[in-house]
């Protein structure tokens, strides 16, 4: 009886029918120059298949992008793709500029522009480049090394070259700064007008880039604090607390005079708040204490509707964002006032969505969602017998069908 009731429970809950599992792995594999080079990383201990947790995504044409933050010791690269051409689920990552890049370096070894010690999330721009926000920690949770500054890197993704590194100025940072995340605003008819908005989660604090004036300001709000009452998670079977800040980051469509409305949220929290990029975007505007009231409370989204990432899709004026305490996926349409009336959970899994840590819409309008059990991987241990970590996607379109995110 007991079972029945909870197979029942389970298939209601089950709202993963729209989704295309695209990638499914138990552990992650990587393309290896060759079998000889893998078995030295493994015997080394510079590959360590357990530690390697994929965690953010973004798509270029034929390039899934994924990152793999090193949480631990023996990430075998920390950005890399995977090919959308070929239909291998458990597909192998290939990293990204190349192996060497994604190197640590040995001893006083000074690695190349283009490297990348540890990345949690990148984002593909609307001008063919693909940014990269390095924070240039290694082993987080172990012996933590910081290897180089934290830093913008952009690359030509028609070229695979480095455009940019930017080292991040000593007044974007604070002691406990951690930059998990990025967006980039570009009108692809100004590609070279571009600003990138990084959250400090840490720190509770933002950092806007131009680069136009190769120049960065930090931005300060209340409102990019964590909520002391909503740092309680249960996912995957694990309770934790978490005092994460400003996390999840989307832009709005453009208005008429070029600005748009950045939608955030701190990740230990519930409700979403917005400001208009015209005050991010002016250094004296964004730092001046004054324009506290800029800054817009959209709503509260509810019981356990904390978030991770989020992204908009312009066409259907959508904002969908990750559920962690939820093991789902969630939309709103920000013509409606934000509550948990106005916000509709659109995928639902209470095994195969399990910590859905990023997602992105792409040009085609598909979301893609990454799935990874990361509270597991980092207070317990991951089952290598069973598969950890997913990759879907899914038409925007059929996700809102006959929700209130549909008006
Ligand atoms: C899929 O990719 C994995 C990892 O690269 C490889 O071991 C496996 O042979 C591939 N499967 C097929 C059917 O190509
Ligand atoms: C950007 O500014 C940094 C100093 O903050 C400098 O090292 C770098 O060369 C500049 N890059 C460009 C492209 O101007
Ligand atoms: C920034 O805002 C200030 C105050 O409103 C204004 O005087 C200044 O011209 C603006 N700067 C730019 C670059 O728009």
């Amino acid at each position: 009886m007991w079972k029945l009731l909870l197979v029942a429970l389970s298939v209601c809950l089950t709202k993963a029918a729209k989704l295309d599992e695209v990638f499914a792995w138990n552990e992650l594999s990587f393309a290896w120059p060759s079998d000889e080079i893998r078995e030295k990383a493994l015997n080394s201990g510079d590959y360590v298949p357990a530690n390697n947790l994929p965690l953010g995504l973004d798509r270029w044409k034929d390039k899934l992008f994924v990152t793999v933050p090193r949480w631990k010791a023996g990430v075998a690269a920390s950005l890399g793709y995977l090919p959308l051409s070929s239909a291998n689920k458990t597909a192998s990552v290939i990293p990204y500029p190349d192996w060497k890049a994604n190197t640590l370096p040995h001893g006083d070894e000074k690695p190349e522009d283009n490297h990348i010690i540890s990345t949690f999330r990148v984002k593909v721009d609307q001008c063919d480049r693909l940014w990269v926000m390095d924070t240039g920690l290694a082993d987080i949770l172990g012996e933590p090394k910081q290897i180089s500054p934290p830093a913008i890197v952009v690359f030509d993704l028609k070229t695979d070259k480095l455009l940019r590194r930017y080292t991040l100025q000593p007044t974007d940072l604070k002691e406990d700064s951690f930059f998990a995340n990025i967006v980039v605003d570009v009108d692809p008819a100004e590609c070279d007008k571009a600003f990138a908005y990084i959250p400090d989660l840490g720190e509770y604090g933002l950092v806007v880039y131009s680069w136009a004036d190769n120049d960065s300001w930090r931005v300060k709000h209340n409102f990019f604090y964590f909520d002391p009452l909503k740092g309680d998670f249960n996912v995957g079977g694990v309770n934790f607390q978490w005092t994460d800040g400003v996390f999840g980051l989307a832009l709005g469509p453009r208005q008429q005079d070029g600005y748009r409305t950045l939608y955030f949220h701190p990740l230990a929290s519930t409700r979403e708040f917005s400001v208009n990029t015209h005050v991010l975007q002016n250094k004296t505007v964004a730092t001046d204490p004054h324009s506290y009231y800029l800054f817009k409370i959209e709503g509260n989204r509810g019981d356990l509707t904390q978030a991770s990432a989020s992204d908009f899709d312009e066409k259907a004026n959508v904002l969908f964002l990750t559920q962690l305490n939820r093991d789902g996926v969630a939309c709103w349409n920000p013509k409606k006032t934000l509550n948990s009336q106005s916000l509709a959970l659109v995928a639902q899994d209470k095994e195969a969505l399990i910590f859905t840590n990023d997602i992105k819409v792409d040009p085609e309008r598909n979301l893609w969602i990454l799935s990874d059990k990361m509270p597991i991987f980092i207070y317990k241990q991951l089952d290598a017998s069973q598969v950890n970590y997913r990759i879907f996607k899914a038409k925007v379109d059929d996700l809102i069908k006959d929700t209130v995110c549909s008006v």
